[in-house]
């Protein structure tokens, strides 16, 4: 099936040339010599230098990490950066009044008319890659002799020292990264700024519209875009906040092109994607199928149920919580497409018809012939208490605020037991630093009932031999009608008690904190409670588990590259620079029926339902539409273009990236994946799977038209 260029497996990995244009793979922008002629057979105008340079200045230079989830690109020669509207929106929602009560910046939007108007953002940072290098050698050399259990400590050691010698002449933030499962290790020097300005944002009901319920889908019409600023000191270097920075001044920045796109048509985005698992084991399939999906959607939907009744209280709720439920609500959605998608494609069988091809290869090479039947094994043992991670894990007991918050206080508890009182203050100051941003989302009457609701959950959900023993006896101290009712009369206990329960109490605590208090309190009983039962009774088999798990996968990696000479492999993502290219294209999602490829404003019109949480549009955009007011933007059609499809292989991360044609230039940003191909983290279907981009035409026209920021447009550079 997979059908691109080859790899060899020696000391470090060899491309050669490949026989078809692939669009799967995340590749290694510093390897990317390897798929130059591919790129130019699908019609790719730049060379791989131009793309990726070290000497000289090249796209890469106009990539950032953005708040270090994200990806946004320089769009100017002073500094400015687009990025996703929901990458964004954390920041926006700390700054939404900064402007006055009255003015709410991420309800209505903002536009800075100059830069005065820009608003910083303290909590934000983007960090630019200035080298990779590979490092695998080094690093292999260092583990000769290290065994399976020691190799995780010992690899931090070794990207410890590697990092010091690599940034002992420069200012950079090293970064080292395993790949393919640890068969190579490559360093990230990377330049971090943190002097960003808000510029400009649309109003929600554009940058969120269609909200969860289009979310993961199309066709889309969410103008999910939002406009920042890097500054930097006199000499272009990051530097602290201050009135005295100026723009940055980048190395390259991109040009936009507003010609528009047509099927088949170049396309590449760079980005930082997180996270995939394209060589998982079958049972790692299993696991998320069985275990870890139904359980953590079924647990978020509880934390959302309860969200969303305390936002439906009163607007400041809504206020409060609306940006972490959407974060809440993404993977909720992804999580619950992941497993239908995977168990309809039965990705693990076919994993396992995979695995028993290997096997049968590796019956005569020792170094492979035990690998499936170990793993088989290994997964054996742990898929039984596998079921801890979402019960007892964040997304379990420890995802209601108040837990995690108590979680926050167990090194206070050591250092109060070890009376280290410069400890203890530095850790009280911290806390009450943040304590007004944890407060913020936690609204006590939701909290309580998530609490009673997840130890509900967990109570009937966990096999009884690993019920955990104190939360058994909850129900006899507090007897109801029901198991629920008695976890709730727990709850009122725990909550009207705990110093945690409210932002003042915690600060009189933090004021004069004694080991006698915190240990007294209910809800820091709880927790330890649960975590030591969790540090006892499962963390050792979890971690053996996956120290022994990485060395197998690492293991099969390797033999896979050996036994398919003449395949490519590409790295897993891992939030490190990539590049993935492809080309426009449309699909075909159901028997009988074909998505175009492109949306446009009439959609979004036709979606419009005036003051509706999810499908709002702001009046000044429904005048524009109707006065067809597009200037330059419009499609030769005279339509408003709002989002597109490619085939580019992307994942959570890529969230911002640039979409650029063959000439390099910006015709969109990536945003967003499709709910027909919802276990890409596992496998490609490169039938199914789609990149969706909002079409920079329709940023151009909400920056321009809606936001009279000529200011804005005037910085770029725009080749119509
Ligand atoms: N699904 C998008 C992504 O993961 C995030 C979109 C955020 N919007 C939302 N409705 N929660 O990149």
């Amino acid at each position: 099936m997979r059908k691109f260029s080859l790899l060899l497996f020696a000391l470090s990995f060899i491309f050669s040339k490949a026989a078809t244009p692939p669009d799967e793979g995340m590749w290694l922008p510093i390897l990317l010599g390897n798929n130059e002629s591919e790129m130019k057979a699908k019609g790719c105008k730049l060379t791989a230098e131009q793309i990726y340079s070290i000497n000289n200045s090249s796209i890469k230079d106009a990539i950032v990490w953005f708040g270090g989830g994200c990806t946004g690109e320089v769009m100017s020669n002073e500094g400015l950066v687009f990025t996703n509207h929901h990458c964004g929106y954390g920041s926006i929602n700390e700054l939404r009044f900064s402007k006055g009560k009255e003015r709410d910046l991420l309800e209505d939007g903002y536009w800075a008319k100059s830069k005065n108007e820009e608003i910083s953002a303290p909590s934000l940072s983007v960090a630019f890659v200035r080298e990779m290098r590979d490092i695998t050698t080094l690093v292999q050399e260092k583990l000769v002799g290290v065994n399976e259990s020691q190799r995780a400590t010992k690899l931090q050691e070794i990207y410890k020292s590697l990092i010091a010698d690599a940034t002992k002449e420069n200012k950079y933030e090293g970064l080292i990264r395993e790949f393919f499962s640890g068969n190579a290790y490559y360093l990230f020097l990377m330049e971090r700024y943190t002097d960003i300005r808000l510029v400009g944002t649309p109003p929600w009901s554009i940058g969120k519209f269609g909200g969860e319920t289009d979310n993961w889908m199309w066709p889309r019409h969410t103008g999910d875009f939002s406009v920042w600023r890097v500054y930097a000191n006199k000499d272009n270097k990051p530097a602290k906040y201050s009135a005295d920075n100026v723009p940055y001044t980048p190395k390259h920045f991109l040009p936009i092109s507003i010609k528009g796109y047509k099927p088949g048509d170049f396309t590449m985005i760079m980005g930082f994607p997180g996270s995939t698992k394209r060589y998982e084991f079958s049972k790692g399939i299993q696991y998320r199928t069985d275990i870890f999906d139904p359980h953590a959607v079924a647990e978020r939907r509880i934390r959302l149920d309860e969200w969303k009744v305390a936002m439906n209280e009163s607007k400041e709720n809504n206020q409060r919580l609306n940006a972490s439920y959407a974060g809440l609500a993404n993977y909720w959605k992804n999580w619950d497409g992941e497993k239908r998608d995977l168990l309809k494609n039965n990705t693990s069988e076919t994993k396992k018809i995979q695995e028993a091809e290997f096997e049968k290869w590796a019956a005569d090479k020792p170094e492979y012939s035990t690998l499936i039947g170990d793993m088989n094994t290994l997964y054996n043992s742990y898929m039984p208490i596998a079921i801890q991670i979402p019960l007892t894990l964040n997304e379990g007991l420890m995802a209601p605020k108040l837990v995690s918050l108590a979680l926050s206080l167990s090194i206070l508890d050591t250092l109060l037991s070890k009376n280290d009182t410069a400890g203890i203050r530095k850790m009280t100051n911290q806390l009450k630093a943040n304590d007004s941003t944890i407060y913020s989302t936690f609204i006590a009457s939701a909290d309580k009932r998530i609490f009673s609701r997840l130890l509900n959950y967990y109570y009937q959900n966990c096999p009884k031999e690993q019920r955990l023993e104190f939360i058994t006896k909850i129900l006899s101290k507090y007897k109801g009608a029901t198991t629920l009712e008695s976890f709730q009369k727990y709850a009122e206990m725990v909550y009207s008690k705990s110093f945690l329960g409210s932002k003042e109490k915690f600060d009189a605590f933090l004021t004069n904190p004694t080991l006698k208090k915190l240990r007294k309190d209910p809800a820091y009983i709880h927790l330890s409670a649960i975590s030591t039962n969790y540090i006892i009774k499962y963390k050792p088999t979890i971690d053996l588990f996956n120290a022994k798990n990485s060395t197998l996968s690492r293991l099969y990696i390797k033999g896979l590259m050996e036994m398919q000479k003449g395949k490519a492999f590409y790295p897993d993502a891992n939030s490190t620079l990539r590049l993935t290219y492809g080309a426009i294209e449309d699909y075909d999602p159901k028997d009988a029926i074909k998505y175009l490829y492109y949306t446009t404003l009439d959609g979004a019109m036709e979606k419009y339902i005036p003051g509706d949480e999810e499908f709002n549009l702001p009046k000044g955009l429904v005048d524009l539409y109707h006065n067809k007011e597009y200037g330059r933007y419009a499609m030769k059609d005279g339509k408003m273009p709002v989002a597109f499809l490619t085939n580019n292989d992307i994942t959570g991360g890529n969230s911002g990236s640039p979409v650029l044609n063959a000439e390099g230039e910006l015709i969109g940003l990536a945003f967003d994946g499709n709910w027909e191909a919802m276990s890409g983290n596992y496998n490609f279907d490169s039938k199914l799977k789609r990149t969706i981009c909002v079409d920079v035409r329709y940023v151009l026209f909400c920056i321009d038209k809606l936001g009279g920021a000529s200011n804005i447009i005037n910085e770029l550079k725009i080749i119509q």
